[in-house]
């Protein structure tokens, strides 16, 4: 079966897992692990931050960005279908006791229209806006750095602060050939994930303000993401920032000729997804007697992702094993 449900599949490699085997640790809630403080700096500074915070999971991230900046019963503006949304189980409601506002956008891209529609001025400030990017559910798709922007300055004018989802941030800036700091210090927090096309087995980073990082350490405590010797796990995202990142770019090639050999155009294929129709919603099964496993996108749509295991050898395969069979619906 070659496996193209998603990047977390990942396994760490032979490089990375002796990294992790040879990191100096400590423990991380004396701030005593020094591969922990040694990924955090790095971070900060790759995105433009004063600070940054190691957490286990991106939705954890997400989770203490939010509580950090917003006070409950005010909204959370994002696309219908971000992560923040419809996979974190109702958290920013649960942890934060936010109101949560989904919009349909193009391409996963809220626009200033819509934050001027769903922030009332009247209703105080102290809402947040979510930005997604890549964004998952619309393909993997880039923000343009000019409509991030524009989108970041409406949330500012109404007194909202701006949280980038930015799990897969290393895809946007190596697909846009721009440092990640472009789109991450426009925003007041940033969450980064390692464990996706960056091929760790865990690991997160929030990045914003030193008052914000500070905040965020109650929800690290609450949430039970306070860590021990996590310089295990830190020491894999460094040697992924030294070794994974620029190797993306193979990713995307990858996945824009799968799309070319299943019939999907690959200018639409900006990252390391490709979206295809499932009108009859049979397309992971039929997918699957054919030898290759998919994921689902959002409802009608499925994705093919490539990643760091899966090789030109297979995109072949899996162009001679779907055919047309998979994408020949519509
Ligand atoms: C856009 C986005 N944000 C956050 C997450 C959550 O990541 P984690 O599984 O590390 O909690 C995901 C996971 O798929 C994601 O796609």
């Amino acid at each position: 079966m070659i496996d193209l449900r998603s990047d977390t599949l990942t396994k760490p490699t032979a490089g990375m897992r002796a990294a992790m085997a040879a990191a100096e640790v400590g423990d991380e809630q004396y701030l005593e692990d020094p591969t922990t403080n040694e990924l955090q700096r790095r971070m900060a500074e790759l995105l433009g931050h004063e600070a940054a915070l190691f957490l286990p999971t991106a939705t954890m991230a997400n989770q203490a960005a939010l509580r950090a900046q917003t006070k409950p019963g005010a909204v959370l503006l994002a696309e219908e279908r971000t992560h923040i949304l419809v996979y974190e189980w109702g958290g920013p409601a649960i942890h934060s006791g936010l109101i949560m506002r989904g919009v349909r956008a193009q391409a996963g891209r809220v626009t200033p229209e819509h934050v001027a529609a769903v922030l009332d001025p009247d209703l105080g400030p102290g809402g947040i806006v979510v930005l997604e990017n890549t964004h998952r559910s619309s393909g993997g798709r880039v923000w343009p750095l000019d409509e991030f922007e524009a989108t970041a300055a409406a949330a500012r004018e109404r007194g909202a602060a701006v949280h980038l989802d930015g799990a897969r941030l290393f895809n946007a800036s190596v697909a846009a050939g721009r440092a990640p700091s472009n789109w991450a210090r426009i925003a007041d927090s940033v969450t980064i994930c390692f464990s996706k096309g960056l091929g760790c087995p865990t690991g997160a980073i929030l990045a914003g303000s030193s008052a914000l990082v500070e905040r965020a350490w109650e929800s690290k405590y609450l949430l039970g993401g306070a860590l021990r010797q996590s310089g295990i796990l830190a020491a894999a995202a460094l040697y992924a920032l030294d070794h994974h990142v620029d190797r993306l770019a193979d990713d995307h090639a990858r996945a824009r000729r799968l799309a070319e050999g299943i019939g999907i155009d690959p200018a639409e294929v900006e990252t390391n997804f490709v979206a295809m129709p499932d009108p009859y919603g049979d397309g992971i099964a039929r997918a699957a007697d054919a030898g290759v496993a998919l994921g689902e996108l959002r409802p009608g749509w499925l994705r093919a992702v490539t990643h760091l295991d899966v090789s030109d050898d297979d995109v072949d395969a899996a162009i001679g094993a779907l055919g047309s069979r998979v994408v020949n619906t519509v």
